[in-house]
């Protein structure tokens, strides 16, 4: 019965017919600490650094803080807490504040950090009995006021570029021990006097027993100078980040939403406490260390709904300000200061804390084939089949949870799966991949070997009693993998070991869903706060003490179930080959391991226009490698929006189209034969910059710089930049507007840089900022910037895998002075080779005398068969009379065309080997 009533609301709630049920998702009033922490405004901070306990040691600063009772007047010192400075390589201090001597150990953060940060040296330049200076090698000042604490970090100019606790909202509840507390009311009587929601607090049917009582933490951090914030994905709502004042702060808590809703703060799948603050003179950013479920309060003081008296108290009028609050349930304060100062820099340092993505194997950047589900083998065999017969480019072909048995993961299912070897084999003939997906839920059930070992080695998250945690999710009755557990992980990550998950190869990838974790009958479709995961002991450590609970550490569960597939998937290949792992839930350092898409979005033009922001602010974040489901999850996409999807997909990093299992069926060629074609261009125009997205992510994995990139990295100090998320940057050459809406004719587009910008279709340069588009259905809007040069590949294949070798076009974008660069990245694209040298990092260089190819890298050596098939040169004024190839001692006279009408030149056949350096010389 109860299985029935379960499965109704699931399959009620997926079949498209209702939006998000806002009732099964807390709001802050419904959060207990959300609603204690957002009332909590003190006058005047009680937190106090003890001046006569400070202590300079290499880059790190540490002090004793104390609160003490406002009430009583000898001012008795209430708690004490233990704090610490640290100056950090590349321009980043963190600050800690934790309790001195704590009940037992709080919860920090394990697995965001891409291990322990790079120290700098941390001066004090001053102690005047109220104020301490500091400053880090780059000059940065921290100057901190002990009576109420404050920090202020001064960028190098020597203004306050970010402060903490300015508005005395620092508060990091101690753990206290659990009494009965009573006091005598006025007519006598004992009333329990405890706060309420202390010990426990209920939300629909479901009690949190909260072993531990409050423990939470919270700071504020104020943005002078900033015209905007950015950042703390995953949400639905603009890059731009809005003032809560009214509503509900933006929430970070990973949650399975069934049809999610647009334009809103309510917490999705992800959680990355990353925050950006941006003007005209300077971009800094925060990033907040914690796990816990976390809140973030907003107040632009130029916002129109921030009150003048507002304004004026906090900043004495100046309009130009962004407050934030973090509020998290558990954990201590440990936040990181990014000074930047531009925003490439303040991208890059928090790319030196959590983690660039190592380059992708290149197959992932091509074009995915996904749906729930593709039912048997011969299923995947014919759509794999139409792809040829289409002509459609096409990498990997997916399958979701039905080809288990009986959802039983590392499984096939026997009758309609029953050869996998095989079916993996025809895709891999023609370089294609196959990606299944593995949840971290397991099914109970007797004789399935995962089930048992698990129970029998006591591998399972615990619940509030200590017995395995039982919840709800596709199987039915399941428990969850405690990756905490070291030797659960290891047993975890043996199980994609080919011989224990028979049928997969080096070219079978992974999809790990689910791992918020989603839990259908828990509290808010997750697992309850009080199960206890896994934690090494110390001596002494018993009861509460000898295990974390789920609430400490719930945003990073899916990292831990993310780190073990990955570390599985390597384990698999003795390291040879690059992994590929697609993960729904995220927090900081996700992107380390795997790619991640926006989850079950809707056949809809709102969904389409919001899959731009949401991965742009993923991409801050450092999380470059997104896409939403193309064509929607839930619902049926029409021919046009299907095929502006495609479009805006093709130049999204992941290009995935997916759908869910009771939609019709929707693969490119089931639509009329003109939009198959438009899908058909939509792909092959992916496929023909694979290697301009191939080189932009191995620049990310040594430079830090987001893949796609909003407007205002590259223009931050065109403030038109600062609120645009219709379109973006793809690296720094490339800006794409997707259309979004239906029956669209033309489109207006914002070319910032005071720059020429080609139509990337037609070389006609556009000089002016803002233009209007005319679109047809074939039309995608994609510019090409002046000054830049793309390589891309013309023949296009079945799969990336086939193209390899292919020759290279060079597509050359003059500047007003004539002269355009960029580079050119190319190895095996699938093993770690590249560590040993073996790829070429190429620059590419021209101005009107020559162009030249001549590598980055020293001791570059990579074979490559491909060859210099085109050089077309946008913007050329004075056309040369002759060119000629130099390589080696060769040196070849080219052939050259001029198209008058656009100013274009197109050099043929050059045939330079791609292999080694080469230069063209032109004559006048
Ligand atoms: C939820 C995921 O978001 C969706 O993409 C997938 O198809 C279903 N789970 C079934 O696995």
């Amino acid at each position: 019965m109860k299985t029935l009533a379960l499965l109704a609301v699931v399959v009620f709630t997926i079949s498209g017919i209702c939006a998000v049920d806002r009732n099964k998702f807390k709001t802050c009033d419904q959060s207990g600490f959300c609603k204690r922490l957002r009332a909590f405004k003190p006058e005047k901070s009680q937190y106090e650094l003890n001046l006569d306990s400070v202590l300079v040691h290499g880059n790190v600063l540490s002090a004793e803080v104390v609160t003490r009772d406002p009430a009583d007047e000898k001012r008795t010192v209430l708690w004490q807490y233990a704090f610490k400075l640290s100056a950090l390589a590349d321009s980043t201090f963190r600050v800690e504040l934790d309790e001195a001597d704590p009940l037992y150990p709080r919860y920090r953060t394990q697995l965001a950090l891409d291990g322990e940060p790079r120290p700098d040296s941390l001066k004090l330049t001053s102690n005047d009995n109220s104020k301490l200076t500091l400053v880090n090698k780059q000059g940065h000042k921290v100057v901190i006021t002990a009576k109420p604490l404050k920090l202020e970090f001064l960028d190098q100019n020597g203004e306050v570029a970010v402060v903490l606790n300015e508005n005395s909202q620092l508060l990091v509840e101690p753990l206290r021990v659990r009494r009965e507390k009573t006091e005598e009311d006025g007519d006598g009587n004992q009333v329990n006097v405890e706060e309420e929601g202390t010990w426990g607090e209920s939300f629909q049917s479901h009690h949190d027993s909260k072993p531990r009582g409050n423990e939470a933490v919270s700071l504020d951090v104020g943005f002078p100078e900033a015209d905007h914030v950015y950042g703390i994905p995953e949400h639905t709502d603009g890059l731009a980040l809005k003032t809560t004042t009214s509503g509900d702060p933006y929430r970070l808590y990973n949650l399975d939403v069934f049809e999610y809703e647009l334009d809103s703060r309510m917490a999705i799948y992800g959680s990355v406490p990353v925050m950006y603050a941006h003007g005209p003179k300077r971009t800094v950013g925060v990033f907040w260390h914690n796990s816990a479920e976390t809140w973030i309060d907003v107040v632009n003081y130029s916002d129109s709904n921030v009150v003048s008296s507002i304004v004026n108290l906090v900043t004495g009028g100046q309009k130009r300000r962004v407050d934030a609050r973090f509020m998290s349930e558990s954990g201590i304060v440990d936040v990181f200061v990014m000074m930047g100062s531009t925003p490439d820099e303040v991208f890059k340092q928090y790319i030196t804390l959590t983690g660039a993505k190592p380059i992708p194997p290149k197959f992932s950047l091509g074009y995915h084939q996904c749906r729930w589900n593709y039912v048997d083998e011969t299923d995947v065999r014919t759509v794999d089949e139409n792809f040829d017969e289409y002509d459609i480019p096409m990498d990997v072909m997916w399958l979701d949870i039905e080809y288990t048995n009986k959802k039983m993961y590392f499984t096939w299912d026997p009758i309609k799966f029953a050869n996998p070897s095989e079916m993996v084999a025809n895709l891999t003939a023609k370089g294609r991949k196959l990606v299944v997906i593995i949840d971290p839920h397991i099914k109970r059930e007797a004789g399935y070997f995962l089930h048992e070992d698990a129970t029998e080695l006591g591998y399972y998250v615990k619940d509030k009693d200590g017995k395995d945690y039982e919840g709800w999710c596709w199987p039915g009755s399941s428990s969850y993998l405690d990756f905490f557990n070291p030797a659960a992980t290891k047993y975890y990550s043996e199980r994609y070991r080919f011989e224990n998950f028979p049928g997969t190869s080096k070219d079978v990838h992974l999809w790990n869903d689910m791992n918020e974790p989603s839990v259908f009958n828990g509290p808010e479709i997750t697992m309850p706060k009080d199960c206890r995961h896994y934690k090494p002991t110390q001596d002494g450590e018993e009861g509460i003490a000898s295990f974390w609970e789920h609430r400490h550490v719930h945003n990073e569960y899916g990292l831990w179930n993310l780190r073990s597939t990955h570390d599985g998937m390597m384990d698999r290949v003795d390291g040879k080959y690059r992994p590929f792992i697609l993960t729904r839930a995220v927090f900081a350092g996700t992107q380390r391991y795997a790619a991640i898409w926006t989850g079950d979005n809707s056949a809809e033009w709102s969904f389409l226009a919001a899959s731009i922001p949401m991965c742009l602010s993923l991409a801050i974040a450092g999380n470059s490698f997104c896409g939403s489901d193309v064509g929607g999850f839930f619902k049926y996409p029409e021919a046009e929006l299907m095929t502006r999807w495609y479009q805006a997909g093709a130049y999204q990093p992941f290009f995935r189209a997916h759908s869910h299992i009771e939609t019709k069926r929707r693969e490119p060629w089931l639509y009329p034969p003109t939009t198959t074609a438009l899908l058909r261009d939509a792909n092959r125009r992916r496929y023909a910059l694979l290697d301009y997205w191939y080189t932009l992510f191995y620049e990310h994995s040594v430079q830090g710089l987001p893949v796609i990139r909003p407007l205002f990295q590259q223009y931050p100090n065109d403030p038109e930049t600062y609120t645009i998320d219709d379109e973006y940057l793809l690296g720094n050459a490339l800006l794409i507007k997707p259309v979004t809406s239906a029956g669209a004719t033309s489109i207006n587009v914002y070319l910032p840089g005071n720059t020429l910008w080609y139509d990337a279709d037609t070389y006609m340069p556009h000089t002016e900022a803002r233009i209007t588009q005319p679109v047809t259905i074939s039309k995608i809007p994609v510019y090409q910037r002046g000054g830049s040069i793309i390589p891309r590949k013309e023949r296009i294949r079945r799969s990336s895998t086939l193209m390899a070798d292919d020759p290279y076009s060079l597509v050359v974008a003059l500047d007003s002075n004539n002269s355009a660069e960029g580079t050119l990245y190319i190895d095996d694209g699938e093993t770690y080779e590249y560590k040993n040298n073996k790829f070429i990092y190429a620059k590419i260089e021209y101005n009107s005398k020559h162009m030249t190819y001549t590598f980055i890298n020293d001791n570059a050596h990579y074979p490559t068969k491909s060859w210099l098939e085109r050089v077309v040169i946008a913007g050329i004024k004075t056309p040369p009379k002759s060119a000629k190839l130099q390589q080696g001692d060769k040196s070849t006279p080219l052939q050259m065309t001029l198209h008058k009408g656009n100013d274009v030149l197109v050099l043929r056949k050059p045939g330079a080997s791609m292999g080694k350096p080469w230069t063209i010389t032109f004559a006048y």
